[in-house]
């Protein structure tokens, strides 16, 4: 098969990570007998250096065109230079914010599993981090305080602003089902997340899980408060399998999530629309300062590639192979600099550059 893949390298270290991941697909490529194709994309501060905005009208329908898209990071450059003088609507996240509205990726997935290998990076007490955790954090992408409306403006000479959290119950149901369709292929357990002791948006969101539930005697649904799960990531995370929740309490627990594993240049992700199509990018941002210098981990960029061949192109085997090179490769104790010392072995470790890691990934597919 013939797979059309819109790449955004953007900002920062994007170049770098993304070459490895176009490396380990064209060698599953080979392998398994089908051919990517590649159409290269601006987005981010190159686009604003460029066309003096994040993400233009073209790039975004070049994009709606390709099977999936795979992007690297964007943002960053801070200095005399910055992207940050400008207004918000022209800074590198704005395109961020743009093309997941325009691509109406609504469910992002971000997945947070703790690898064998990098327990020690784990920053929680060991007991803890001793039972390991595998959880996925499904997040609502498209609506919330995101996208509602906002505007900054004086009443009675007060300077006031205002942002809105919206949510209609379509909107609602599209995520917890895509949640609940997730826990069916994992462990089954669907904890929903919101603040429904204070807000009328959480209520909803509360009311239309629990019917969706219904539809799904096979899993498991509780709800949790948000402050309650921000102290339970830390406390207890191995309880959690899919965390779903909207937008803004999204954007904060998958952090959390993320820095719990200690290891957020392993972290993959995945933007889904209905049906097929989705944008894949690492969880981790654009880290100016390392950027150019071959010493990224492109590990993060290689599994969301992964994670496309799984959801967008219905490629399971695949993408087992990347999840098991990796993990292979973690085993052979070779790591990039980030993950140099976290290992609970004594054993000796290999240090790689970012374009090493690609090349011992692809040796082990
Ligand atoms: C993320 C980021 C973005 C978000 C920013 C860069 C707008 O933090 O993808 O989590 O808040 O969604
Ligand atoms: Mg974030």
């Amino acid at each position: 098969m013939k797979y059309q893949i819109a790449c955004i390298p953007g900002d920062g270290i994007g170049p770098e990570i993304i070459e490895e991941a176009k490396k380990v697909l064209n060698k599953i490529g080979e392998k398994f007998g089908h051919e990517f194709i590649y159409t290269e994309l601006l987005m981010g501060g190159v686009s604003i250096d460029k066309y003096g905005e994040p993400l233009t009208k073209e790039t975004l329908e070049a994009a709606r065109k390709s099977d999936a898209v795979l992007l690297g990071a964007v943002g960053g450059r801070v200095g005399e230079d910055s992207w940050y003088k400008l207004p918000p609507h022209l800074r590198p996240e704005a395109g961020l914010l743009a093309i997941r509205k325009g691509l109406s990726l609504f469910a992002n997935l971000r997945p947070a599993y703790l690898y064998p290998e990098l327990k020690n990076a784990c920053p929680l007490k060991e007991s803890i981090a001793e039972q390991g955790f595998d959880m996925i954090v499904v997040r609502e992408l498209t609506g919330g305080l995101y996208f509602g409306k906002r505007e900054t403006k004086e009443i009675d000479g007060v300077m006031t602003a205002v942002d809105t959290l919206t949510y209609n119950e379509n909107e609602i149901r599209r995520i917890v089902k895509k949640a609940f369709d997730i826990a069916m292929k994992r462990r089954k357990k669907v904890t929903s997340v919101d603040k429904a002791n204070v807000l009328d948006s959480s209520r909803l969101w509360r009311k239309i899980a629990a019917e969706v539930a219904e539809e799904y005697p096979e899993v498991e649904l509780s709800d949790m408060l948000v402050d309650n799960c921000a102290m339970q990531l830390v406390k207890d995370p191995a309880q959690f399998d899919v965390i779903l929740t909207e937008n803004m309490f999204g954007d904060i627990l998958s952090d959390e999530a993320s820095m719990v594993t200690g290891s957020i240049g392993m972290l993959a992700s995945a933007s889904l629309s209905e049906g097929k199509f989705g944008l894949y990018e690492p969880s981790h941002g654009a880290a100016p300062d390392i950027a150019g210098q071959n010493i990224a981990n492109p590990i993060a960029t290689i599994l969301s590639a992964a994670m496309m061949l799984r959801y967008s192109f219905d490629l399971d085997r695949e993408a087992d192979a990347v999840e098991q090179a990796v993990a292979q490769v973690l085993k052979d104790g070779i790591r990039t600099v980030d993950i140099m010392s976290q290992d609970i072995s004594q054993r000796r470790m290999t240090q790689v550059t970012c374009s090493e890691m690609g090349d011992s990934i692809c040796d082990r597919l």
